[in-house]
């Protein structure tokens, strides 16, 4: 079938959905929600997230310049979404979803217990590219709940409930398909 221009800014990437915590200077944790994340670099561990000027949370990260990427799972889908959807201008949304601070190790916004997997990072860079602000972070700890290793310490995915953003939906991943460079012991016949 042939291909048609369209304009799809964002819309046809699956993308992780992260929940980032930061905080005031008054020691107010906040929450938001954002699938424009990703990993920027393998070694320094280094992650990105693209944010609007006009959140609480990007206020907050400009003036602390510390964070904490905490991925959720099916499990808190709803809270997940919740924190997308309220601002912490005016709402705590740690007491109002339930979710559960736990400190970090080196920097000031906290962890969330809920999510299995917690990355404390510091900014580094700040680009404005329009709509959002990217900020690149380096991962200062990474926190893994051990559950979610398997007996040789990887990561066992379907141990937790891992979710994606496609579009404006969130999928779950139904199962595993491949896996990095098995082509180079089944080919491509
Ligand atoms: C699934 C989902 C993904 C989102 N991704 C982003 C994003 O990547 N960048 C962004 O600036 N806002 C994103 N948002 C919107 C913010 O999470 C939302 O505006 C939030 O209420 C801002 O909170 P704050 O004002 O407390 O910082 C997303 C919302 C949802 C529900």
């Amino acid at each position: 079938m042939p291909k048609i221009e369209k304009s799809i800014a964002g819309a046809p990437f699956p993308t992780p959905v992260a929940l980032v915590t930061t905080i005031d200077k008054k020691d107010n944790a906040n929450i938001i929600t954002l699938a424009w994340v990703g990993v920027a670099c393998s070694e320094p561990f280094m992650i990105s997230a693209s944010i609007r000027p006009g959140r609480h949370s990007h206020a907050l990260l400009e003036d602390t310049k510390e964070l904490v990427l905490n991925l959720p799972t099916a499990k808190i889908l709803k809270e997940t979404d919740y924190c997308g959807t309220v601002s912490g201008r005016d709402t705590d949304k740690f007491s109002s979803s339930g979710l559960t601070q736990e400190k970090a190790k080196f920097v000031s916004p906290p962890l969330i217990k809920e999510c299995p997997v917690s990355l404390e990072a510091r900014v580094e860079q700040q680009l404005s590219l329009g709509t959002h602000d990217l900020f690149v972070c380096k991962v200062v700890a990474s926190h893994v709940e051990a559950a979610f290793l398997n007996e040789k310490g990887k990561f066992d995915f379907s141990k937790i409930d891992p979710f994606i953003y496609l579009a404006t939906d969130y999928w779950d991943l139904d199962k595993k398909i491949g896996s990095y460079a098995f082509t180079k012991k089944s080919g491509l016949a």
